[in-house]
């Protein structure tokens, strides 16, 4: 079994219980897994043995969102893994109909938990800012509040754009992380920069860029050689070594050990500054601009 690496996240509460929390925040910061489990588009079945043999291969954070309609199968995994549920690092995240004040994003919490069947979410997302609502603060202001009950262990957001984020900085906010499109070919360096400026843990969906044909770049597949690994752990080599979070999702138990052995060799400053260099400063066909789409 592969042995996790975790990052520290700012603004988190460990004492996350619903039954027995008093309500306090601590200073103490929750630990996230840096590689997790992309769960979408998996539902059902499949979402919950994929889940269920991530588990078994080493795999302590899962993502999910209530726009995927898995929390449950992603729920039903956890609870009957026999690891313990403080052991596993489990994101979901919100719709836009829940944006407002507190009480409005508790009841989207509370319908998220009923269905995944957990008492707690260990981070918990607002999934697009949906700007033209111009909501997305409040809903940061709630989820900070929650996070400071006790209700969930840290908050965060995704698809933030520096505008966006700047905002909920203004308003006197911090989320712990930004979950954001990214990847060698586009790797949004600007909204890293402001993420990292602000203290915000940027974390990589679509990391490996779908497994498309990202991964037969020679820039790539040449460094995948020289070490005896595979393109798909470049990839995720790169992610964790500059810091990242990556969530890459797989349904298949060889993929997902793949995926997540990337803590046993190293990239060299020329290796990283050469993935780096892949961003083409265009939005990739998988990107959807934040300030036009969500839900
Ligand atoms: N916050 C957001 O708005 C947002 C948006 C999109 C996604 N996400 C999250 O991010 C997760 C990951 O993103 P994603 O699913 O878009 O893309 P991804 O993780 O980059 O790619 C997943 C695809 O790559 C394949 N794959 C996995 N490991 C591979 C490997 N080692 N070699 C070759 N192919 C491999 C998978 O197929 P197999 O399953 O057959 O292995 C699947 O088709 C999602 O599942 C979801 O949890 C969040």
């Amino acid at each position: 079994m592969v042995t996790q690496r975790y990052a520290p996240l700012s603004g988190t509460n460990t004492n996350t219980n619903s039954n027995t929390n008093t309500g306090t925040g601590t200073d103490s910061a929750v630990q996230i897994p840096l590689i997790g489990l992309g769960t979408w588009p998996m539902t059902g079945v499949e979402c919950t043995e994929a889940v269920t043999r991530a588990l078994e291969a080493g795999y302590r954070h899962v993502d999910t969102a209530e726009n995927y309609r898995n929390e449950d199968a992603v729920g039903r995994a956890v609870v009957g893994s026999g690891t313990s549920r403080d052991e596993v690092f489990v994101t979901s995240k919100f719709n836009r109909e829940w944006h407002g004040p507190v009480d409005t994003v508790r009841a989207g919490l509370e319908a998220g938990l009923e269905r995944a069947g957990l008492e707690y979410f260990d981070l918990y997302l607002v999934h697009w800012p949906n700007p033209h609502l111009d909501r997305y603060v409040q809903a940061c202001e709630s989820l900070a509040a929650l996070t400071e009950a006790g209700l969930i262990r840290s908050w965060g957001v995704s698809n933030f754009k520096p505008a966006h984020l700047q905002r909920v900085l203004e308003a006197g906010l911090v989320p712990s992380v930004n979950q954001i499109h990214c990847q060698p070919t586009d790797a949004q360096w600007d909204v890293q920069e402001a993420n990292t400026a602000a203290g915000v843990l940027t974390a990589a969906y679509t990391p490996i860029g779908r497994g498309s044909e990202l991964l037969d770049r020679p820039e790539i597949t040449s460094i995948a050689a020289r070490l005896g690994r595979t393109p798909a752990q470049v990839v995720l080599r790169w992610h964790v070594q500059q810091g990242r979070i990556a969530i890459p999702k797989s349904a298949d138990p060889q993929r997902q050990r793949e995926n997540l052995e990337v803590f046993s060799f190293e990239l060299t400053p020329e290796e990283m500054a050469a993935l780096g260099g892949l961003d083409a400063g265009v939005p990739s066909e998988t990107r959807q601009d934040a300030d036009e789409f969500g839900h």
